[in-house]
Order: C-alpha cells, then structure tokens, then sequence
C-alpha cells in the first residue's frame, strides 16, 4: 500500500486536483480520495457551463463536485468566474444582438460597457452567493495578462468593451457577495517569465493601491521537463508575496514534451524521459516545501495520466504529465514528491 500524497503533505500545503463531475465516482473517486484534499472543477465552474445564457444558470454539475469533496472532508477552489474563453457570446451582444466588440459610436460604447459590468455583477453574485459557504478560494479572473497585446493586456472581448474596469469590478462583486472569508485570486499561466511576471505585478500593484480586495496570485504551473526553471518559478511567488500576497499553485503538470516538439511516443515513454520528470517533480516539491510560508497549496491538473488536456494540446500527442500513469499505478514522479521529503 502506497502512501497518501495529501497525508504526506498535510504539514506543508494542501493538495489539490482539477476534476470532471463523472470522476466522482468508480476507481478516479478512489485515487482522488486517498491522495487529495482540495477539488477544482476541470470545466463545469466556467462561465459558459455554469452560465450559459442571460436567465440560466446549470448549477448540475458543479453541484456534483461540491458534494463529492463535502461527502469527502475536501476542501474547494472555484474556477473561473472571469475568463475570455469558455465564456457565453451573450455576454458581449448588445440588446439588438449586436457584438459590443464592433461598436464605433462613443455614446454607445459608453452604454455598451456599462451594461457589460452590470452583467458581470451580477454574474458574479449570483454564483459567489451560491457557493461562498462551501468553497474558500476563488479564481476570480483568470489569464488576463498577455505581454504581446497593447498595454500588456489580453485584448479579450472583455477589454474591448469595457477596457481593464472589468477586473475591479470581478473583484469587488466577489467580496461584497461572499464576505470577508473568501479569498480571492487572480490567476495566470507563464508567471515564471519575468515580463509577464512584472506586467502582472504592475497590475495587481495598481488594483491594490485603489483598494481592490485581491487576496493571492494563482500560479497556474503548465510545465515541461525542460522548463522552466524552478527558480523563476519561486521568484515570482516571493515578489508577490511581497506585497502580502497568498500564492497557490493552481493547475501543475509537467509535459513529457517540450512545447515545439512534434513527436508522440506512444505507449512507449522512453524510460530516461520519466526519470527526469520524476528528479524535476522531486526538486519543484522540495522547493515549495521550502517556501511553504509563501505557497498556501498546490493543485495538479488532473491526477492520473489517462486524462489530460496535454493530449490534445498544442498537438494531439500521447501525454504523461501527472504523478500516476493511466492504470492509476503511481510513476517514478509520485515517488520522487515522496522521497525528496527525505
Ligand atoms: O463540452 C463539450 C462537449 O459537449 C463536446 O462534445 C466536446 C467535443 O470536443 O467538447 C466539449 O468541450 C470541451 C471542454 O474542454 C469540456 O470537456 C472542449 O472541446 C475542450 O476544448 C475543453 O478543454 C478544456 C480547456 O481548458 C478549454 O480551454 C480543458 O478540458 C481544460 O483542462 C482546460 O483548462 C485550462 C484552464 O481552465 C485554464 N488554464 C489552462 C488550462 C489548460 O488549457
């Protein structure tokens, strides 16, 4: 009997896995229950499953996840209430049907974005004041950082419309609806690299300075087992922990493959490729341990090998990027997140 990952880890951080509603049960239900204690939804807590039109909101699935980490004593973080994809076209159509993205006219533009807060309010209200008692930490917006575009940010069809307002008022419509108790996150991919890393910083600088109530910096942590280096990676939780803010690792894996490459190696992962992504596994938890006072948990994206956006992403390709391969059986990376502990 092997040990359990979250027990192992309970002195440092909680533990966390990203799952779908149908992983609540059978054998996935089983791994997750010995090695997690913290749950993220995959997909059915994003704006287009759990709101997909104006007057309609699905709380189905997402209720599925709630219970199951209740019944389980786990702890929850909701992902996302703001996001540029997987988000409903209805947000950005004007009463006439029209995209608010194109509009030219400045007075109608003014009203454009005034009705799209109004919308965002009381999305956001309506869903934090529907789980504020059963989940503690939330991702509030989610990859609004893009250094290529103007300004340094993501030229979503939310920035079109109503420019970086609609970050405040994510923010301040998830405290006033959900207390003082919720913690709130802003939450971004690639904040290793040091241009991302300060244009985030400006920002959640800025938001703080105007009293925005911002909480923490959710690392997402999509890595390879070439990169990046593990010290970027803890850079950039010490800078932000610097302006007092939490850290959590919200959606770590670690690709067999580095980004450009092409190749799939099939069921047939060089034995060299596994040991390395275990030795980095291994020096990434050791790391964190270290830190433990600046990284408040950790959550995998996902928990075994046989589900993985990494195999369809940005090429299909056979993936393996998780601690247990795809007969749930824990690979040399399991042990080394053990073994470092030693
Ligand atoms: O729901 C439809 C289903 O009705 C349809 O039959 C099926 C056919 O392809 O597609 C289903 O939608 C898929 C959805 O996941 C739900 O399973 C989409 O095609 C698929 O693109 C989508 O992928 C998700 C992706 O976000 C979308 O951007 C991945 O599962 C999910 O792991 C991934 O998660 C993101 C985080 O939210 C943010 N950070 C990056 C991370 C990885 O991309």
């Amino acid at each position: 009997d092997i040990p359990s990952l979250a027990e192992t880890y309970a002195e440092f951080f909680p533990i966390g896995a990203a799952i779908e509603p149908f992983q609540t049960e059978g054998l996935k239900a089983e791994l997750l229950k010995k090695h997690v204690n913290w749950l993220v939804a995959e997909n059915v807590m994003k704006p287009d499953a759990i709101h997909p039109a104006e007057d309609q909101y699905n709380w189905t699935n997402a209720d599925r996840i709630v219970a199951f980490a209740k019944e389980n004593g786990m702890e929850l973080r909701f992902h996302t209430l703001v996001w540029h994809t997987q988000v409903g076209a209805w947000f950005f159509k004007d009463p006439e049907g029209n995209l608010m993205t194109d509009e030219t006219d400045p007075a109608k533009r003014e009203a454009n974005k005034k009705l799209l807060l109004e919308r965002l309010d009381r999305h956001v209200r309506t869903i934090v004041d529907r789980y504020k008692d059963d989940i503690a930490s939330w991702d509030v917006v989610n990859e609004v950082i893009e250094p290529a575009d103007p300004d340094g940010m993501r030229a979503s069809d939310w920035y079109k419309i109503a420019g970086a307002d609609y970050i405040a008022t994510a923010f301040r419509a998830a405290r006033e609806a959900g207390g003082p108790d919720i913690k709130l996150y802003i939450n971004d991919y690639g904040t290793d690299d040091p241009k991302k890393r300060d244009r985030l910083y400006e920002l959640v600088k800025g938001l703080l300075d105007e009293g925005v109530p911002i909480d923490g910096v959710g690392h997402q942590t999509h890595i390879d087992v070439y990169g990046p280096s593990i010290e970027n990676i803890m850079a950039s939780m010490q800078k932000f922990a610097e302006l007092g803010l939490d850290n959590i690792v919200t959606e770590l894996d670690m690709s067999i493959y580095s980004w450009n490459d092409r190749r799939d190696y099939g069921a047939d992962i060089p034995e060299d490729i596994l040991t390395k992504q275990a030795d980095r596994y291994g020096e990434l938890f050791r790391a964190f341990r270290e830190n433990k006072e600046i990284v408040s948990g950790v959550v995998f994206w996902g928990i075994a090998d046989d589900h993985s956006w990494l195999d369809g992403f940005p090429v299909k390709r056979t993936n393996a990027p998780l601690l247990f391969d795809r007969q749930y059986q824990a690979k040399p990376a399991f042990w080394s997140v053990i073994d470092s502990l030693e």
